[in-house]
Protein backbone atom coordinates (compact mmCIF):
# COMPACT_ATOMS: atom_id res chain seq x y z
CA UNK A 1 0.00 0.00 0.00
CA UNK A 2 1.17 3.54 -0.95
CA UNK A 3 2.17 5.85 1.76
CA UNK A 4 -0.79 8.06 0.30
CA UNK A 5 -3.55 5.03 0.38
CA UNK A 6 -2.53 3.88 3.92
CA UNK A 7 -2.85 7.44 5.04
CA UNK A 8 -6.51 7.85 3.77
CA UNK A 9 -7.27 4.11 4.89
CA UNK A 10 -5.99 5.27 8.51
CA UNK A 11 -8.10 8.75 8.15
CA UNK A 12 -10.96 6.67 7.27
CA UNK A 13 -10.54 4.58 10.83
CA UNK A 14 -9.99 7.09 12.49
CA UNK A 15 -13.30 8.86 10.94
CA UNK A 16 -15.04 6.39 13.36
CA UNK A 17 -13.57 6.92 16.50
CA UNK A 18 -15.55 9.58 19.03
CA UNK A 19 -12.40 9.67 20.58
CA UNK A 20 -9.59 10.60 17.62
CA UNK A 21 -7.89 13.77 17.89
CA UNK A 22 -8.06 14.34 14.50
CA UNK A 23 -10.65 16.34 12.96
CA UNK A 24 -13.91 14.93 11.66
CA UNK A 25 -16.02 17.32 9.36
CA UNK A 26 -18.53 19.01 12.26
CA UNK A 27 -15.37 19.79 14.64
CA UNK A 28 -14.25 22.51 11.67
CA UNK A 29 -17.45 24.83 11.91
CA UNK A 30 -17.81 24.60 15.92
CA UNK A 31 -13.72 24.77 16.30
CA UNK A 32 -13.99 28.26 14.59
CA UNK A 33 -16.95 29.35 17.03
CA UNK A 34 -15.32 27.92 20.31
CA UNK A 35 -11.58 28.95 19.31
CA UNK A 36 -9.49 31.61 21.30
CA UNK A 37 -8.71 34.39 19.57
CA UNK A 38 -5.76 35.89 21.91
CA UNK A 39 -3.48 34.26 23.84
CA UNK A 40 -4.33 35.27 27.21
CA UNK A 41 -7.64 33.10 26.39
CA UNK A 42 -5.87 30.05 25.23
CA UNK A 43 -5.63 27.86 28.17
CA UNK A 44 -3.30 25.32 29.42
CA UNK A 45 -0.05 24.84 27.51
CA UNK A 46 1.92 27.35 29.74
CA UNK A 47 4.98 27.03 29.07
CA UNK A 48 4.53 27.03 25.19
CA UNK A 49 2.09 30.37 25.97
CA UNK A 50 4.95 32.54 27.95
CA UNK A 51 8.14 31.57 25.40
CA UNK A 52 5.73 32.95 22.35
CA UNK A 53 4.44 35.45 24.39
CA UNK A 54 7.75 36.77 24.88
CA UNK A 55 9.05 35.87 20.92
CA UNK A 56 5.64 37.71 20.19
CA UNK A 57 6.76 40.82 21.72
CA UNK A 58 9.94 40.89 20.82
CA UNK A 59 9.49 40.90 17.24
CA UNK A 60 7.23 43.76 17.52
CA UNK A 61 8.96 45.69 19.03
CA UNK A 62 11.78 45.08 16.60
CA UNK A 63 9.69 45.94 14.16
CA UNK A 64 10.90 42.50 12.51
CA UNK A 65 8.66 39.45 11.13
CA UNK A 66 8.38 36.66 14.02
CA UNK A 67 10.91 33.93 14.05
CA UNK A 68 9.76 30.11 11.72
CA UNK A 69 7.87 28.14 14.40
CA UNK A 70 7.28 24.46 14.48
CA UNK A 71 4.58 22.65 16.64
CA UNK A 72 4.35 19.24 17.50
CA UNK A 73 2.62 16.97 19.35
CA UNK A 74 -0.75 14.73 19.34
CA UNK A 75 -3.48 15.77 17.10
CA UNK A 76 -6.25 18.07 18.85
CA UNK A 77 -4.36 19.82 20.73
CA UNK A 78 -4.75 23.17 19.35
CA UNK A 79 -1.79 23.74 16.98
CA UNK A 80 -4.08 25.52 14.37
CA UNK A 81 -5.35 27.50 16.98
CA UNK A 82 -1.55 28.23 18.46
CA UNK A 83 -0.89 29.44 14.72
CA UNK A 84 -4.38 31.81 14.32
CA UNK A 85 -3.38 33.48 17.58
CA UNK A 86 0.04 33.82 17.18
CA UNK A 87 -1.10 35.76 13.49
CA UNK A 88 -3.88 37.68 15.52
CA UNK A 89 -1.55 38.82 17.86
CA UNK A 90 0.91 39.63 15.43
CA UNK A 91 -1.47 41.76 13.35
CA UNK A 92 -0.36 39.81 10.18
CA UNK A 93 -3.01 37.78 7.70
CA UNK A 94 -2.30 34.07 7.86
CA UNK A 95 -2.04 31.55 5.14
CA UNK A 96 -2.89 28.04 5.39
CA UNK A 97 -1.90 24.46 3.69
CA UNK A 98 -1.00 21.42 4.25
CA UNK A 99 1.86 18.71 3.53
CA UNK A 100 -0.53 16.62 1.04
CA UNK A 101 -2.18 19.24 -0.34
CA UNK A 102 1.39 20.68 -1.90
CA UNK A 103 2.26 17.85 -5.08
CA UNK A 104 4.68 19.96 -6.49
CA UNK A 105 6.95 22.90 -6.41
CA UNK A 106 4.89 25.33 -8.22
CA UNK A 107 2.01 24.41 -5.63
CA UNK A 108 4.59 25.81 -3.10
CA UNK A 109 6.15 28.47 -4.68
CA UNK A 110 2.63 30.02 -5.82
CA UNK A 111 1.96 30.37 -2.16
CA UNK A 112 5.44 31.69 -0.96
CA UNK A 113 5.33 34.19 -3.86
CA UNK A 114 1.70 35.26 -2.77
CA UNK A 115 2.56 36.33 0.46
CA UNK A 116 2.72 39.67 1.84
CA UNK A 117 4.94 41.78 4.25
CA UNK A 118 5.34 39.90 7.13
CA UNK A 119 2.35 37.13 6.73
CA UNK A 120 2.26 34.19 8.39
CA UNK A 121 2.20 31.02 6.25
CA UNK A 122 0.94 28.12 8.40
CA UNK A 123 1.87 24.45 7.52
CA UNK A 124 -0.56 21.73 8.77
CA UNK A 125 1.62 18.08 8.38
CA UNK A 126 4.62 19.45 7.55
CA UNK A 127 6.12 15.73 8.01
CA UNK A 128 4.53 14.85 4.58
CA UNK A 129 6.12 17.21 2.29
CA UNK A 130 7.11 14.97 -1.12
CA UNK A 131 11.24 16.12 -0.56
CA UNK A 132 11.60 17.65 -3.70
CA UNK A 133 8.87 20.06 -2.67
CA UNK A 134 10.39 20.48 1.02
CA UNK A 135 13.45 21.57 -0.79
CA UNK A 136 12.10 25.06 -1.66
CA UNK A 137 11.39 25.55 1.90
CA UNK A 138 14.70 25.67 2.47
CA UNK A 139 16.10 28.84 0.55
CA UNK A 140 12.64 30.76 1.49
CA UNK A 141 13.05 30.10 5.24
CA UNK A 142 16.53 30.83 5.41
CA UNK A 143 16.87 33.85 3.12
CA UNK A 144 13.30 34.91 2.13
CA UNK A 145 13.78 33.32 -1.70
CA UNK A 146 12.54 31.42 -4.72
CA UNK A 147 14.13 29.88 -7.27
CA UNK A 148 12.03 30.45 -9.99
CA UNK A 149 13.15 28.41 -13.25
CA UNK A 150 11.68 29.81 -16.73
CA UNK A 151 11.60 28.27 -19.68
CA UNK A 152 12.18 24.23 -20.21
CA UNK A 153 14.76 22.08 -21.16
CA UNK A 154 18.64 23.62 -21.84
CA UNK A 155 17.36 27.11 -22.47
CA UNK A 156 16.01 27.02 -18.92
CA UNK A 157 17.13 29.85 -16.28
CA UNK A 158 17.13 30.18 -12.37
CA UNK A 159 15.37 33.44 -11.38
CA UNK A 160 15.88 33.85 -7.70
CA UNK A 161 12.96 36.15 -6.43
CA UNK A 162 12.69 37.89 -3.22
CA UNK A 163 10.11 37.23 -0.78
CA UNK A 164 8.70 39.09 2.17
CA UNK A 165 9.84 38.32 5.33
CA UNK A 166 7.25 35.81 6.27
CA UNK A 167 6.73 33.54 9.46
CA UNK A 168 6.40 30.07 8.64
CA UNK A 169 4.37 28.13 11.53
CA UNK A 170 5.00 24.28 10.90
CA UNK A 171 2.46 21.61 12.39
CA UNK A 172 2.89 17.97 12.68
CA UNK A 173 2.21 15.02 14.67
CA UNK A 174 5.25 13.33 14.36
CA UNK A 175 8.49 15.32 14.89
CA UNK A 176 10.23 12.31 14.20
CA UNK A 177 9.87 12.22 10.76
CA UNK A 178 10.84 15.97 9.98
CA UNK A 179 13.99 16.16 8.01
CA UNK A 180 17.43 17.88 10.29
CA UNK A 181 17.52 20.70 7.31
CA UNK A 182 13.88 21.29 8.16
CA UNK A 183 13.99 21.35 11.67
CA UNK A 184 16.79 23.51 12.02
CA UNK A 185 15.73 26.15 10.10
CA UNK A 186 12.88 26.68 12.90
CA UNK A 187 14.22 29.45 15.61
CA UNK A 188 11.20 28.29 17.70
CA UNK A 189 10.47 24.73 18.54
CA UNK A 190 7.55 23.75 20.85
CA UNK A 191 5.71 20.82 21.72
CA UNK A 192 2.36 20.66 22.86
CA UNK A 193 1.50 18.29 25.74
CA UNK A 194 -1.94 16.73 26.64
CA UNK A 195 -4.12 18.92 28.83
CA UNK A 196 -4.24 18.45 32.72
CA UNK A 197 -7.39 18.02 34.02
CA UNK A 198 -8.12 20.79 35.01
CA UNK A 199 -7.24 23.03 32.14
CA UNK A 200 -9.66 21.14 30.50
CA UNK A 201 -12.68 21.79 32.69
CA UNK A 202 -12.03 25.58 32.44
CA UNK A 203 -12.06 24.58 28.31
CA UNK A 204 -15.20 22.76 28.57
CA UNK A 205 -16.76 25.25 30.65
CA UNK A 206 -15.96 27.72 28.26
CA UNK A 207 -16.99 25.95 25.55
CA UNK A 208 -20.21 25.06 26.98
CA UNK A 209 -21.51 28.98 27.62
CA UNK A 210 -20.47 29.73 24.07
CA UNK A 211 -22.62 27.10 22.62
CA UNK A 212 -25.40 27.71 25.06
CA UNK A 213 -25.03 24.13 26.93
CA UNK A 214 -26.79 23.45 30.32
CA UNK A 215 -23.82 21.37 32.09
CA UNK A 216 -23.06 21.14 35.86
CA UNK A 217 -19.22 20.70 37.28
CA UNK A 218 -19.96 17.28 37.46
CA UNK A 219 -21.18 16.59 33.44
CA UNK A 220 -17.85 19.04 32.97
CA UNK A 221 -15.31 16.45 35.26
CA UNK A 222 -16.69 13.44 33.60
CA UNK A 223 -15.39 14.48 30.23
CA UNK A 224 -12.61 15.95 31.32
CA UNK A 225 -11.90 12.59 32.44
CA UNK A 226 -12.71 11.08 29.41
CA UNK A 227 -11.15 13.14 26.46
CA UNK A 228 -8.06 11.76 26.22
CA UNK A 229 -6.36 14.95 27.70
CA UNK A 230 -7.55 16.27 23.69
CA UNK A 231 -9.64 19.49 23.78
CA UNK A 232 -11.10 18.39 20.70
CA UNK A 233 -12.14 15.71 21.98
CA UNK A 234 -13.64 17.43 24.55
CA UNK A 235 -15.61 19.72 22.67
CA UNK A 236 -16.99 16.45 20.39
CA UNK A 237 -18.00 14.67 23.84
CA UNK A 238 -19.39 17.70 25.04
CA UNK A 239 -22.16 18.08 21.94
CA UNK A 240 -22.81 14.11 21.83
CA UNK A 241 -23.15 14.48 25.98
CA UNK A 242 -25.67 18.06 25.11
CA UNK A 243 -27.39 15.62 22.39
CA UNK A 244 -28.28 12.65 24.75
CA UNK A 245 -29.36 15.21 27.74
CA UNK A 246 -31.48 16.51 25.34
CA UNK A 247 -33.52 13.26 24.09
CA UNK A 248 -33.18 11.16 26.79
CA UNK A 249 -32.39 14.05 30.23
CA UNK A 250 -33.76 16.99 31.12
CA UNK A 251 -31.73 19.11 28.74
CA UNK A 252 -28.96 19.94 31.03
CA UNK A 253 -25.59 17.58 31.54
CA UNK A 254 -24.97 16.63 34.67
CA UNK A 255 -22.39 14.17 35.93
CA UNK A 256 -24.97 11.09 35.47
CA UNK A 257 -26.16 11.91 32.24
CA UNK A 258 -22.26 12.15 31.21
CA UNK A 259 -21.79 8.66 32.18
CA UNK A 260 -24.52 7.32 30.52
CA UNK A 261 -23.87 8.92 27.32
CA UNK A 262 -19.96 8.34 26.81
CA UNK A 263 -20.69 5.25 27.99
CA UNK A 264 -23.11 4.54 25.00
CA UNK A 265 -20.63 5.79 22.88
CA UNK A 266 -18.30 3.07 24.49
CA UNK A 267 -15.93 5.88 26.26
CA UNK A 268 -14.80 4.33 29.02
CA UNK A 269 -13.89 6.00 32.45
CA UNK A 270 -10.02 6.87 31.04
CA UNK A 271 -11.25 7.97 27.57
CA UNK A 272 -10.20 4.44 26.14
CA UNK A 273 -12.71 3.29 22.84
CA UNK A 274 -13.01 -0.44 21.50
CA UNK A 275 -9.99 0.32 19.05
CA UNK A 276 -7.64 1.10 22.58
CA UNK A 277 -9.26 -2.46 24.17
CA UNK A 278 -8.81 -4.21 21.30
CA UNK A 279 -5.04 -3.25 21.04
CA UNK A 280 -4.67 -3.65 24.86
CA UNK A 281 -6.10 -7.07 25.08
CA UNK A 282 -4.15 -8.27 22.01
CA UNK A 283 -0.97 -7.03 23.88
CA UNK A 284 -2.38 -8.57 27.20
CA UNK A 285 -3.70 -11.87 25.87
CA UNK A 286 -2.19 -12.63 22.53
CA UNK A 287 1.03 -11.72 22.77
CA UNK A 288 1.31 -12.38 26.96
CA UNK A 289 2.01 -8.45 27.33
CA UNK A 290 4.93 -7.99 25.20
CA UNK A 291 7.54 -7.24 24.34
CA UNK A 292 6.11 -7.32 20.55
CA UNK A 293 6.65 -5.18 17.54
CA UNK A 294 4.82 -1.91 15.85
CA UNK A 295 4.31 -4.33 12.70
CA UNK A 296 2.97 -7.17 14.38
CA UNK A 297 0.41 -5.43 16.56
CA UNK A 298 -0.28 -3.55 13.49
CA UNK A 299 -1.48 -7.01 11.42
CA UNK A 300 -3.50 -8.22 14.32
CA UNK A 301 -5.69 -5.37 14.66
CA UNK A 302 -5.68 -4.38 11.04
CA UNK A 303 -4.43 -0.69 11.67
CA UNK A 304 -1.77 1.23 10.17
CA UNK A 305 1.41 0.80 12.29
CA UNK A 306 1.30 4.33 11.35
CA UNK A 307 -2.30 5.01 13.01
CA UNK A 308 -0.77 2.99 16.21
CA UNK A 309 2.03 5.33 16.52
CA UNK A 310 0.34 8.86 15.86
CA UNK A 311 -2.98 8.46 17.49
CA UNK A 312 -3.62 5.30 20.02
CA UNK A 313 -0.37 4.73 21.61
CA UNK A 314 0.55 8.41 22.38
CA UNK A 315 -2.28 8.43 25.32
CA UNK A 316 -2.28 4.76 26.10
CA UNK A 317 1.83 5.83 27.31
CA UNK A 318 0.62 8.69 28.66
CA UNK A 319 -1.89 7.21 31.25
CA UNK A 320 0.74 4.65 32.03
CA UNK A 321 -0.97 0.97 29.98
CA UNK A 322 1.77 0.78 27.83
CA UNK A 323 5.63 1.46 27.54
CA UNK A 324 7.41 1.15 24.18
CA UNK A 325 10.98 -0.34 24.18
CA UNK A 326 13.82 -1.09 22.20
CA UNK A 327 12.33 -4.53 21.76
CA UNK A 328 8.84 -3.93 21.08
CA UNK A 329 5.86 -2.97 23.07
CA UNK A 330 4.91 -4.02 26.57
CA UNK A 331 2.22 -3.76 28.80
CA UNK A 332 2.61 -2.11 32.26
CA UNK A 333 1.48 -3.54 35.60
CA UNK A 334 -1.09 -1.06 35.70
CA UNK A 335 -2.50 -2.20 32.41
CA UNK A 336 -3.04 -5.82 33.90
CA UNK A 337 -4.48 -4.07 36.86
CA UNK A 338 -6.98 -1.95 34.49
CA UNK A 339 -8.47 -5.12 32.71
CA UNK A 340 -8.61 -7.15 35.58
CA UNK A 341 -5.76 -9.45 34.95
CA UNK A 342 -3.46 -11.03 36.97
CA UNK A 343 0.18 -9.89 36.68
CA UNK A 344 2.25 -13.10 34.74
CA UNK A 345 5.22 -14.01 36.54
CA UNK A 346 8.08 -13.21 34.45
CA UNK A 347 10.68 -15.89 33.81
CA UNK A 348 13.97 -15.80 35.18
CA UNK A 349 15.37 -14.41 31.69
CA UNK A 350 18.81 -16.99 31.42
CA UNK A 351 20.68 -15.08 29.40
N1 LIG B 1 -10.41 25.27 22.79
C1 LIG B 1 -9.59 24.34 22.30
N2 LIG B 1 -8.36 24.47 22.82
C2 LIG B 1 -8.40 25.50 23.67
C3 LIG B 1 -7.44 26.12 24.51
N3 LIG B 1 -6.20 25.68 24.61
N4 LIG B 1 -7.84 27.17 25.23
C4 LIG B 1 -9.10 27.59 25.14
N5 LIG B 1 -10.04 27.05 24.39
C5 LIG B 1 -9.71 26.02 23.64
Amino acid sequence: MSDASARRSMDRNEQHRIVSGAPYDEDVQIEASVRPKRLDEYIGQKRVKENISIAIEAARSRGEALDHVLLYGPPGLGKTTLAQIIANELQVPIKTSAGPLLERKGDLTAILTSLEGKEVFFLDEIHRLQPAVEEVLYPAMEDFRVDLIIGQGPGARIHPFQLGHFTLIGATTRAGLITAPLRSRFGIVHRLDFYEPEDLLIIIHRSAKILNILMDDGGAEEIARRCRGTPRIANRLLRRSRDFAEVRAAGRITRAVAQEALAMLGVDESGLDEVDRNLMLALLDKYGGGPVGLGTLAAALSEEEDAIEEIYEPYLMQIGLIDRTQRGRVATARAYEYFGKELPKRQPRLF
